[in-house]
């Protein structure tokens, strides 16, 4: 059987278009909801291979998806640099302390071993035992903006003005800072591949706050050192542009095989502006609407997909009370395409 998810991101021709969720494990699920209580708290759930095995399998036991995704989180491989934070049960991450300044990051660098991380590669070397062939696994790590971004702000924010405070602050030690951050994450994901993921994906959530010049000179020679690294590896490597319909250009000339898009882009000039193969991008909320409107929803975003070069996705993650049925009404509507 082949593997629809790694062909559409060889551009070649499927017979219906590859779909996965964006965090599609997680508390939307019953069964999720009842391992994290199990777990006890979200890191222990993270650095458990054998829970967080079975919290990426749960969706794909449920779902006929065609791509699983490690369950971990963006800011996990962090600790490995010396960085602490929590995950409070409410609010997202919390670092101990934020970046306040350059001479906080002058000593930060990648570790010289990732055996730190050994739960994650072991939680990918079961989940892929337990996957079909045709299922494929995704690795992932956090671009090094989006990672700057929370250590510089300590927590989660919906304008990251301390962020972008310091890239107009300190615009080469911050520099210093992503280009540190992606040779890190580089090596992280290759890890990760080495324990049998066969696609990366790197998340920019926060991305569209910077505009297209401050994209290109700041974070861009960033992403370009983090995917040249993996370039020997012959896995394909997606970067997930978050907010990002103002940086397609930009991105256009990286090292990179899939671009993932938001609810707000439109997938088929995206394709154009980026010769790449697009992922994405209903909206999360469309999932509350009813099963017809889901399916209808669902149905005019592929009407707007390139015909090759596409894989079905969200525009970000997965609500956590999103219902069941919404998801169920999403994935009818790709199986029953064309
Ligand atoms: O199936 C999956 O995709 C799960 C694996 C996964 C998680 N986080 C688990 C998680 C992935 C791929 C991520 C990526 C991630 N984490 C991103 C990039 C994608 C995006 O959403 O933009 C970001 C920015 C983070 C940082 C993060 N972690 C936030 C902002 C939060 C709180 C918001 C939230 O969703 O609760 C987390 C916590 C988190 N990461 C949870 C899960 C399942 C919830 C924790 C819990 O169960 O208590």
């Amino acid at each position: 059987m082949v593997n629809r998810f790694l062909a559409a991101c060889r551009k070649q021709k499927v017979d219906r278009p590859p779909v996965w969720i964006m965090r599609q494990a997680g508390r939307y699920l019953p069964e999720y909801r009842a391992l994290r209580e199990k777990a006890g708290s979200f890191l222990t759930l993270c650095t458990n291979p054998e829970l967080a095995a079975e919290a990426t399998l749960q969706p794909l036991r449920r779902f006929p998806l065609d791509a699983a995704i490690i369950f971990s989180d963006i800011l996990l491989p962090l600790q490995a640099l010396g960085v602490s934070f929590q995950f409070p049960d409410n609010g997202g991450p919390r670092l101990a302390q934020a970046f306040a300044g350059p001479e906080d990051w002058a000593e930060l660098q990648a570790p010289a071993s990732w055996e730190s991380m050994e739960p994650v590669a072991q939680a990918l070397r079961i989940v892929r035992q337990a996957l079909p062939p045709e299922v494929a696994l995704i690795g992932f790590c956090g671009a090094p903006w989006t990672l700057a971004c929370y250590l510089l702000e300590a927590r989660g924010s919906s304008d990251w003005t301390k962020a972008r405070i310091a890239a107009h602050r300190w615009p080469s030690q911050l520099q210093k800072l992503l280009s540190t951050l992606a040779h890190a994450m580089g090596e992280y994901v290759a890890f990760q591949v080495a324990a049998g993921a066969q696609a990366v994906q790197v998340f920019d959530s926060w991305a569209g706050v910077l505009p297209p010049e401050q994209y290109q000179e700041l974070v861009v020679p960033a992403l370009e050192r983090l995917f040249r690294s993996l370039e020997g590896l012959g896995v394909p490597r997606i970067l997930y542009l978050g907010h990002g319909s103002h940086l397609l250009r930009t991105v256009a000339a990286l090292p990179l095989e899939v671009v993932s898009v938001d609810w707000r882009t439109d997938l088929r000039k995206a394709a154009r502006l980026t010769g790449k193969v697009v992922q994405g991008n209903l909206d999360p909320a469309v999932l509350f609407a009813s099963e017809t409107e889901v399916k209808r929803h669902t149905k005019a975003m592929l009407q707007r997909a390139p015909e090759v070069g596409y894989i079905a996705n969200l525009g970000h993650g997965i609500w956590p009370d999103t219902p069941i049925a919404g998801v169920e009404a999403f994935l009818t509507a790709i199986q029953e395409n064309p």
